[in-house]
């Protein structure tokens, strides 16, 4: 669908962001859209998301409600956008939670493993079918982007649930990239480290101050913090022409984490 009369490296494309209302996803909607493409917001959050989408601007970007945990709704959202704009190149499956209390194996809190488990694998594995459907039965050699996060390769002290959601996300994006690939539909992942975001400060980390000094010691990239932004582009990347032979990668977008730290509170 691309026709680059501007030389914008998504002009034509049309992109879903999932959890679009919020942190990484506001700001990618934002990234996606300065580099030419149509994007819908999709996300829970009523009045941030018409809020996100009126500041990108209405004339490329929308806010369509709607809850990832219900597969009717999620097929609906891939409906409505290629009516809106025509078709759909590029799924941003970011949506997630973490529980809000502590998760280790002794103590897990069952319904806040399921409300994750819900929301984080299970409404990616939605948006991934959902969005691969259409892009099959429209011939669309599409991308597809997961959020999944550094930790999914590692372990943590008291997020057991976060953990292995991500971890499961890696198996969806993985398996997915090997089923699609007859079909020119590349799928990818993004991990991003730490990040200032409502979701960390859920997590138990209430500053960005308090983000940093808990996780700089463990980058490789010393004196440098991840942003919204450096996690944007790298989903711009992949869901580029740019990245036409990539499918099936993990990119991380962590300065270099080599080991989590513990964390003690959340
Ligand atoms: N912030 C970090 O440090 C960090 C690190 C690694 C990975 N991540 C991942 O990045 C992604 C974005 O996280 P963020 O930090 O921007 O968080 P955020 O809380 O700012 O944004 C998440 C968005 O998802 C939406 N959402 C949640 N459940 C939903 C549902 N059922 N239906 C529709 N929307 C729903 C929320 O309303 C919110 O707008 C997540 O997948 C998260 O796991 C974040």
């Amino acid at each position: 669908m691309s026709n680059n009369s501007t030389g914008k490296k998504l002009e034509g494309k049309v992109a879903i962001v999932t959890g679009g209302a919020s942190g990484i996803g506001e700001t990618t909607a934002r990234v996606l859209a300065d580099l030419g493409a149509r994007v819908v917001i999709a996300d829970i959050q009523s009045l941030k998301g018409h809020a996100a989408a009126k500041a990108i601007g209405l004339d490329r970007c929308s806010f369509f409600w709607c809850d990832l945990t219900e597969e009717l709704e999620v097929e609906n959202l891939v409906k409505w956008t290629v009516q809106k704009y025509g078709g759909l190149d590029v799924m941003f499956s970011n949506a997630a939670v973490v529980s809000t209390v502590l998760q280790t194996v002794l103590d897990l809190d069952m319904e806040q493993f399921d409300r994750v488990m819900r929301v984080n694998p299970r409404s990616m594995a939605l948006c991934v079918k959902h969005a691969a459907r259409k892009m099959v039965e429209l011939g669309t050699r599409g991308a597809i982007i997961c959020t999944a996060t550094t930790a999914a390769e590692k372990q943590m002290m008291n997020t057991t649930d976060y953990v292995m959601s991500k971890r499961a996300v890696l198996g969806l994006m993985r398996s997915a990239s090997l089923q699609l690939g007859k079909h020119g539909i590349r799928v990818n992942s993004v991990s991003p480290g730490m990040v200032y975001t409502p979701l960390a400060a859920n997590n138990g980390l209430p500053t960005p101050e308090a983000l940093a000094e808990y996780i700089g010691p463990y980058m490789s990239l010393k004196g440098e913090t991840v942003t919204e932004k450096n996690v944007a582009d790298a989903v711009a990347f992949l869901a580029s022409d740019e990245a036409a032979l990539v499918t099936g990668v993990d990119l991380k977008v962590d300065g270099g984490i080599v080991a989590m730290p513990f964390l003690e509170s959340n």
